[in-house]
C-alpha cells in the first residue's frame, strides 16, 4: 500500500518533497505560473523525512507522478537514489529537482545555481564578470551554486567559512570551474567586494557569519539565500548598517529556480516578475 502518494487520475501530478514542509511556497508558485501560463497540473507538499527519498520515489512513479522539486534535507540524498543526472545535479553532487519521463527513468538536477544567478542578473541588473565575489558557508547550500556562479566569470569566488576543510574541499572539487579560493573568516582578504552571498544556514537562527565589515563598502551588493516575508535579514540589516549599496533575500533565487523547473517540465518559460511581486 502506498504510503505517501495516492494520486487520483487528473491533471499531471508534481510535488515538493522535503522536511519539514508546511511552510514551502512551491506549490503557491508552481500553481501561479501555471495559471499565468494556461497548463493545468496539480502540486502539493509532501513531508518526506531524511532516509527516505528513494521509497518514496519509486512510490511516486508507481502512483504517477511527473515530477518532483526536492528540498532540504534531501536533496543530497535525492543525488544518491536518483540513476540519471542533468550535468547540473552531477557537478553538485545534490538535485533539487525530479523529472520521471513517460517510460518511467527518473532524471536528477539542480537549478538553484541558474536561479540564483537570473535573480542577480535578470532582476537585480548585476553584472558578475570580472567581479570579486565573497560567498559565506561551504555547506550544501553554498556548493550548489558555486558552478553557476564561476560560470558568471567573476575575477575571484572567496568562500569562507567556519571550518576552512570544507570550504578548501570545495575549491579542490571545483577547481576547474574558474577562479576559487577558501579562507577562514578571520583571514579573508580584504575587500570591498563587489558581491557578497551569505549560503550559511546562521539566517535561520537571526545570527550572522563573523565576517569583517571591511568586506562592505559603498559599492557592494549583499544577498542572502534565505527569504522572509519582508525581504529582511538579520545578515542583510548588517550589510545595510555597515554601507552596502544593495541588499536582496532569496526570493527571487526561489521563484527563479521554480521558473526553470517548471520550464523543464512544461516547455514554457514563466515570466517571474508577477510572481516573485504577489509573493512579497
Ligand atoms: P546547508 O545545506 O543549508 O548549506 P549545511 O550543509 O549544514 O547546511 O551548512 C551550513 C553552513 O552554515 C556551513 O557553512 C556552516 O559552517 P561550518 O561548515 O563551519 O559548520 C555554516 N554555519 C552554521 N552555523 C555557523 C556558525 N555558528 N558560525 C559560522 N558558520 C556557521
Amino acid at each position: 500500500m502506498s504510503k505517501w502518494f495516492k494520486i487520483p487520475p487528473g491533471d499531471p501530478y508534481f510535488c515538493v518533497v522535503g522536511s519539514p514542509i508546511a511552510h514551502s511556497k512551491s506549490p503557491d508558485i508552481h500553481l501561479a505560473f501555471g495559471r499565468q501560463c494556461g497548463i493545468a497540473l496539480r502540486y502539493e507538499r509532501v513531508e518526506i523525512p531524511a532516509d527516505c527519498f528513494a521509497s518514496a520515489v519509486t512510490e511516486f512513479v508507481a502512483a504517477g507522478g511527473r515530477g518532483m522539486s526536492i528540498t532540504v534535507p534531501l536533496k543530497e540524498e535525492a543525488f544518491r537514489a536518483l540513476s540519471i543526472h542533468r550535468p547540473r545535479a552531477a557537478l553538485t553532487g545534490a538535485a533539487n529537482m525530479m523529472t520521471v519521463t513517460p517510460n518511467g527513468t527518473t532524471i536528477g538536477d539542480n537549478a538553484d545555481g541558474t536561479g540564483l544567478v537570473r535573480d542577480l542578473v535578470d532582476n537585480h541588473g548585476l553584472n558578475l564578470g570580472g567581479r570579486r565575489v565573497l560567498l559565506l558557508g561551504a555547506g550544501g547550500a553554498a556548493r550548489g551554486v558555486i558552478p553557476s556562479l564561476l560560470e558568471a566569470r567573476p575575477s575571484a569566488l572567496i568562500v569562507a567559512n567556519r571550518t576552512i576543510q570544507k570550504a578548501d574541499y570545495l575549491v579542490r572539487r571545483f577547481h576547474d570551474l574558474g577562479s576559487l579560493q577558501a579562507f577562514n573568516y578571520r583571514y579573508v582578504p580584504d575587500g570591498p567586494y563587489d558581491l557578497i552571498v551569505n549560503a550559511t544556514s546562521l539566517s535561520l537562527s537571526s545570527e550572522i557569519p563573523p565576517l569583517s565589515s571591511a568586506a562592505v563598502g559603498a559599492e557592494t551588493c549583499c544577498y542572502d539565500m534565505m527569504y522572509t516575508a519582508d525581504g529582511h535579514t538579520r545578515f542583510l540589516d548588517w550589510c545595510r548598517d555597515n554601507g552596502a549599496a544593495a541588499c536582496y533575500d532569496g526570493l527571487g533565487m526561489l521563484v527563479e529556480q521554480a521558473a526553470n523547473s517548471f520550464a523543464l517540465w512544461h516547455g514554457v518559460e514563466p515570466d517571474t516578475g508577477p510572481i516573485i511581486k504577489g509573493l512579497r
